[in-house]
Formats: structure tokens, C-alpha cells, sequence
């Protein structure tokens, strides 16, 4: 479809230092502009916000930890979509989680007993997705506060199930008793822009909201069944309180189960089938969903034909006339799983279009393949299918019987464990080199990793002797790994792989953990956020700029978290390393296949301010602008003990007041194209 020629480049621009200031700090010739920042208001219902604790109506609010992000273009006025537009459009952004101390006028008013209704409606509000407008005025770019497209997504936001497990009894509640209707998305990271403009949202760490009584396994393998307690087991749905101890809140009304949803715990009196209570509310999350950007009325679509785990992303590869494409995700937790889905529908390049937006996700998202990676030591590996009945996804299996497709897709983890996938260091974003085709896929870190359980594509077990919080030991700093498809094509069933880069302090030993010979100008440490330029950037420029962003607790001492641009090189270009593993007493060697050290085609082009992640980015299509998110900023603080005060430090590196998690968005001094 877009034609992209190569050409050769340089990143032109001078490396931003590590630092622990309070401050997005990016290159000379750079410009930092804050656009959009918790609390702000989103429509004319609500004030500014007063960022003490006090405000409400996060509905009609900037929610918190803004997260992945995709911008979509709009036409000069009105609401009408144009893909080319680099002067207005809609930025769509998760928010991913919420730091609770700033929320509260002194942090939560209780913490273990009973909490107040109104902080817990509250902080379930501040989560979600937003849609805003925003466009580049004489003074730099804003978001329109009072756009008729702006829009909040929280967890109370109807949404409905498309795909094989719509309608399964998987997904009964009280709420839903058809198991199509669906109420809510949370803990949403990362994203996918579809072609036909609309937004993927990934739910993640949906299971640690849920409460689930001591005794709930038990009666749960008598009142459903013993299955239903092993996948809760295998999704982390444990025994517990859940997150901020929501459900001890009372209903704010007679019949409002907006909290009650939170809790899992069969009550053995109520049907067996799940449409009295809410014993299948799990079940409703850990999907991928899809939005409509420009009708603030659609209904979010969660596509189960994706499959349920911790949805970290999910990006279309290249879209080739009469191909079927695919969509490579990661399922960020410890020695998890990364797939793609290859859609049933070839591609036409007819639906790159701007109309009819859901029903073309229906088109392309609701039937396929969904597979999962094994790698070999030799740098090959395969794609195997999660389909009913074939290999040992059966009722026969002895580990989990699967009953039909919607139980694999359901417990896509389950079918992974039978199909012998590779286990992989905390699979966080994906994306796609739109010149070649070649799938990167950043594992951000492993603290359970050992000498024992490494593998070639898991290659490194041992002590970062720099870190004081995070992971210590295992694999604390992260790599990036990427593939190519056999015969280039979406539709592959094998592919290659090599390692692109190996995170690590540039100190650290050059034979078993700086193994890319990184330097003071692009160390990094937990890689998360990864992102290619627009082709449309791309062609214009010639190169294809890959990003990388960090949410780091190993290098923390150190730097705050960073933004790297890269100029990437491909599969094979470098050769096969072994390293000397030793951690805890075990060593043993591993032997890999490594990329070619990326030198000064890996630049570290900005640091953030104190305990933020990095994350979320996109451009606009002529590159000329760059929207990042900066997540969490103070973290560890308290009203009483603020520990950022970003983004009012932003103009001098100090400041007052609370910090708040906010999109910025870059410009060039002189306008050109970032990073180039
Ligand atoms: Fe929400 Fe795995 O990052
Ligand atoms: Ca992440
Ligand atoms: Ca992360
Ligand atoms: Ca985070």
C-alpha cells in the first residue's frame, strides 16, 4: 500500500544525559509543550481542575496514568475524519491505573476497613480511556475542551463481546445473563491504530481489581467446576481483597452493582451458570477492545477472537492486497506468551478508509487464527495455532479440557501451556518496521528468571549490582527481541528471530549484560513502549525511525525513565554470542543470536521527570509533531510528602503542588520532522 524508500541517515540530534531532574528534558532544537493533563476538563460540566484532592467527576475529567496513545486526523472543521490531517485531529489515550495518595485531599480516607463510596466511584472513574480533540493554533498545539468529540471511557461504559466467545456461558453475569453485553474496561495499556481510524485499547492487570473470598476456590470447583478455579489460578485471579479494597464501599444506590462487579466470590445459592452474581465478571476482561474515535455514541467492542490475557498491545503489521494481515500482542506478565492473530480476511486496500469504521473491525477482527510463539535456539520458530480440537487443545487434554473455542480463547494462556510456547521475559509492546515487515517486541524485565530457566530468546540470568528497587536479579534490565515472517508475509507460520538490543547500564560487564556495548549516550534499562514513525513520515524522510520508551525500577539510582529514537538494522545482522551466565550460586552457558551493536543509531532523546514511566507515542502523519505520555510522575509520594511536583516544574525543574500524569507534545524549533 504506502510505498517507503530507504535512504541512509543519521539521528540528528545531540543525546539527552541521564538524570533525576524534575523535568521532561529533551535536545537542543526541541520544544516541550504540556497538553493534556489529569484533571483537565473535557467538556464545559466541570471546572478547572483544583489538583488538592477535592475535585470530582473524573467522567468529565482527564483520567490518571495516561498510557498508550494513537492520534487520528480530522478535517480542517467539523468532525469529519481526514487521515492526513498534521494540523488538528483526535488523540485517543488510555489511563492505565491511578496513584491513589493525590487523589484524596489526605490519600484515602481508609485503607483496610470499610472505604467511602464517593473515593471509590472516584478512582474507578479515573481510569479508562479518554478521546480529545486537539490542533496546532498560532501558539503551538492544545486540546479543544469543549470539542462534542471528546469523550471519557471508564469501567461503567456499556461495551458488547463480538467474536467466537460472544454469548458463551464464559461471560455470564447479573449483568450481562446473554454474555453480549459487557460494562467497562480497565487497567488499559498500550494501543493498536487501525487503518480504518479506529483505537485499540489492551486490558492488563484486570485480575488484581478483583476480590475473591478466602474459601472462593473451593466453591468454586463445587458450585462451576474444578476447571473454572484452575484458569482463575492461571490468570492470577487469586484469593484477595483486590485493588484499594474497592468492594468494601457500599452500592451508592439499591440495585448499582458498579462495585459489586469487583467482587468474584460465589455466593453457592445463586445459579451455577453465573447470572446471578458476578463469578464470570473476570471473565469479561483481558480482551482487546476496539473504538470508534469519531462517534463519542458507538459502543466499544471487545474482540474476543484476539483472545484473554494481559493485552499489551496490539499492532497491525504491514496490510498487503489479497493478505491476511496480522496483529502482534504481547501478555505482559512473568514468562508469558506473544502472539499474533491472522485475521480470516484479506486485506483490501479499499478499507483504509474513514467510514463505517466498526464494521470493518468486524470484518477483519472477529474471525482468524490466533497463535502463539515458540522460539528455537537456532533462530527459527514457529507459530502454533489456538484452534479446538486440533493437538492437544481437547476435552482430552489432562492439564485443562478445553470445551469448545471459546474456552481457548477464554484460557488462550491454558492453550499456550499445552502448545509449548516459549516463556518469555515479560512481553510488554510490539511494533512493526513498515519498510520490512519485522516484528520487535520489547521484554521489559524478569526478576523470576534463573540460570536454569534461560533460553536463547531469554538469554540472561543474573545481579544488576546498580539497582536499589525493582528487580534485582534475574533479567532486571530488559532486551528487545524482534522476527521476521518466512517469505515476508503476514500469513507466516514460522519466522527467524535475533536479539536487537540488550538493555543494561554502559558500565556493566560486556560479556554477560551491556552485550550491545551500549554507551553514556543510549543506555537504558526495562524497555515498555516501542513504536515505528508513520510510513508517511517515513517516506517522506527515507529512514524509519523505531522508539523505545522505559518503565524502569533497575537503573532508577541512576536516570529517571527515557525516551530512545533508533535506527534499527534488521534480523541477522549481527552473529551468535554465548554468554556465561551466574546467579545465585548456578552457572551455565547460553548461546544466542544478537544483532549488531547499535552504537550511535540508538540515541537517548529524552529523560522524564522524577517516578514517571515513559510511554505512550504517536505523530501526527508529517512527523512534524510527537506525542508522548509521561505516566505516574511522584509515585512514591503522599499530600503530605509530594515527591514531583511535574508538570508545574516543567519551565525551571522545580515547582509546587501535586504532580499529575499528562500527554506533551514535541515540536522542532524550526518546525522540521523529529528526529531526523
Ligand atoms: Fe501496563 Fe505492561 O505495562
Ligand atoms: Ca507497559
Ligand atoms: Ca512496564
Ligand atoms: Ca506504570
Amino acid at each position: 500500500d504506502t510505498t517507503v524508500t530507504v535512504a541512509p541517515a543519521t539521528l540528528d540530534f545531540t543525546a539527552v544525559p541521564k538524570s533525576l531532574a524534575d523535568i521532561v528534558a529533551v535536545p537542543s532544537g526541541y520544544q516541550v509543550t504540556v497538553l493534556y493533563r489529569l484533571g483537565d476538563p473535557i467538556n464545559a460540566s466541570v471546572g478547572a481542575y483544583a489538583n488538592d484532592g477535592t475535585d470530582a467527576t473524573f467522567s468529565a475529567r482527564a483520567g490518571d496514568h495516561h498510557d498508550g496513545m494513537s492520534f487520528f486526523g480530522l478535517a480542517a472543521t467539523g468532525t469529519t475524519p481526514d487521515a492526513n490531517s498534521s494540523t488538528r485531529g483526535v488523540l485517543v489515550l488510555n489511563h492505565e491505573n491511578i496513584t491513589q495518595n493525590y487523589l484524596h485531599p489526605n490519600g484515602p480516607t481508609s485503607v483496610a476497613g470499610a472505604r467511602p463510596t464517593a473515593e471509590v466511584l472516584k478512582e474507578m472513574e479515573c481510569h479508562g480511556v479518554s478521546v480529545i480533540e486537539i490542533a496546532r493554533g498560532t501558539s503551538g498545539w492544545a486540546y479543544a475542551p469543549t470539542s462534542s468529540l471528546n469523550r471519557r471511557i471508564t469501567p461503567f461504559t456499556p461495551t458488547s463481546f463480538s467474536g467466537p466467545v460472544a454469548g458463551s456461558g464464559l461471560l455470564f453475569t447479573a449483568f450481562s445473563p446473554t454474555g453480549r453485553a459487557g460494562r467497562g474496561t480497565i487497567n488499559n495499556c498500550a494501543n493498536g491504530t487501525m487503518p480504518w481510524m479506529t483505537y485499540l485499547t489492551n486490558e492488563e492487570n484486570w485480575a488484581g481489581y478483583f476480590r475473591r473470598d478466602t474459601g472462593d476456590n473451593a466453591r468454586r470447583t463445587a458450585a462451576v467446576s474444578a476447571k473454572s478455579s484452575v484458569a482463575f489460578a492461571r490468570y492470577g485471579l487469586s484469593e484477595r481483597g483486590g485493588n484499594y479494597n474497592w468492594t468494601t464501599a457500599a452500592a451508592p444506590a439499591a440495585g448499582d452493582t458498579r462495585i459489586a462487579k469487583f467482587n468474584a466470590t460465589i455466593d453457592p445459592t445463586l445459579p451455577a451458570n453465573g447470572t446471578g452474581d458476578f463469578r464470570n465478571e473476570p471473565n469479561q476482561y483481558g480482551w482487546v477492545v476496539e473504538i470508534d474515535p469519531f462517534d463519542p455514541a458507538s459502543t466499544p467492542r471487545k474482540r474476543t477472537a484476539l483472545g484473554r490475557m494481559n493485552h499489551e498491545g496490539c499492532v497491525v503489521g504491514r496490510t498487503v492486497a489479497g493478505i491476511k494481515p496480522a496483529f502482534y500482542m504481547g501478555d505482559d506478565a512473568q514468562n508469558e506468551y506473544l502472539y499474533k492473530f491472522v485475521s480470516a480476511t484479506p486485506w483490501a486496500a479499499a478499507d483504509a478508509t474513514t467510514t463505517n469504521r466498526l464494521a470493518i473491525g468486524d470484518k477483519y477482527l472477529d474471525s482468524g487464527t490466533l497463535y502463539v510463539a515458540k522460539l528455537a535456539a537456532d533462530g527459527s520458530g514457529q507459530w502454533l495455532p489456538l484452534v479446538f480440537g486440533q493437538g492437544p487443545l481437547t476435552a482430552a487434554n489432562a492439564a485443562y479440557a478445553f470445551a469448545d473455542q471459546a474456552d481457548v480463547l477464554t484460557h488462550a494462556r491454558l492453550a499456550g501451556d499445552a502448545l509449548g510456547a516459549t516463556r518469555m521475559d515479560r512481553p510488554e509492546w510490539t511494533a512493526v518496521n513498515p519498510v520490512n515487515g519485522e516484528m520487535y517486541l520489547t521484554l521489559t524485565n524478569n526478576s523470576s528468571r534463573t540460570v536454569a530457566t534461560t533460553d536463547a530468546a531469554n538469554p540472561r540470568a543474573y545481579t544488576d549490582p546498580k539497582t536499589t528497587g525493582g528487580s534485582t536479579s534475574g533479567n532486571p534490565n530488559g532486551h528487545v527481541i524482534r522476527l521476521r515472517e518466512s517469505g515476508d508475509t503476514s500469513e507466516a507460520l514460522a519466522f527467524t528471530w535475533d536479539i536487537y538490543a540488550f538493555g543494561a547500564g554502559s558500565d556493566l560487564n560486556p560479556a554477560n549484560i551491556n552485550l550491545s556495548n551500549l554507551d553514556a549516550t543510549n543506555d537504558f534499562s526495562s524497555p515498555d513502549g516501542l513504536w515505528f514513525a508513520r510510513p508517511s513520515n517515513v517516506a517522506g524522510q527515507g529512514t524509519p525511525l523505531m522508539w523505545i520508551e522505559t518503565d524502569d525500577g533497575a537503573y532508577t539510582d541512576v536516570t529517571n525513565c527515557m525516551l530512545l529514537a533508533a535506527i534499527p538494522g534488521s534480523v541477522g545482522d549481527g552473529g551468535t554470542r554465548t554468554i556465561t551466565n551466574s546467579l545465585n550460586g548456578a552457572t551455565a552457558s547460553q548461546t544466542t543470536r544478537i544483532g549488531k551493536a547499535p552504537g550511535t543509531n540508538l540515541k537517548r532523546f529524552l529523560v522524564g521527570p522524577k517516578e514517571c514511566e515513559i510511554t505512550g507515542i504517536d505523530s501526527t502523519p508529517d512527523g512534524r509533531a510527537i506525542f508522548v505520555n509521561i505516566q505516574h510522575p511522584g509515585e512514591n509520594g503522599n499530600p503530605a510528602a509530594i515527591t514531583s511536583n511535574w508538570p508545574q516544574s516543567q519551565a525551571t525543574g522545580t515547582g509546587t503542588g501535586r504532580p499529575r500524569s499528562a500527554t506533551i507534545v514535541i515540536t522542532k524549533t524550526d518546525g522540521g520532522i523529529i528526529g531526523l
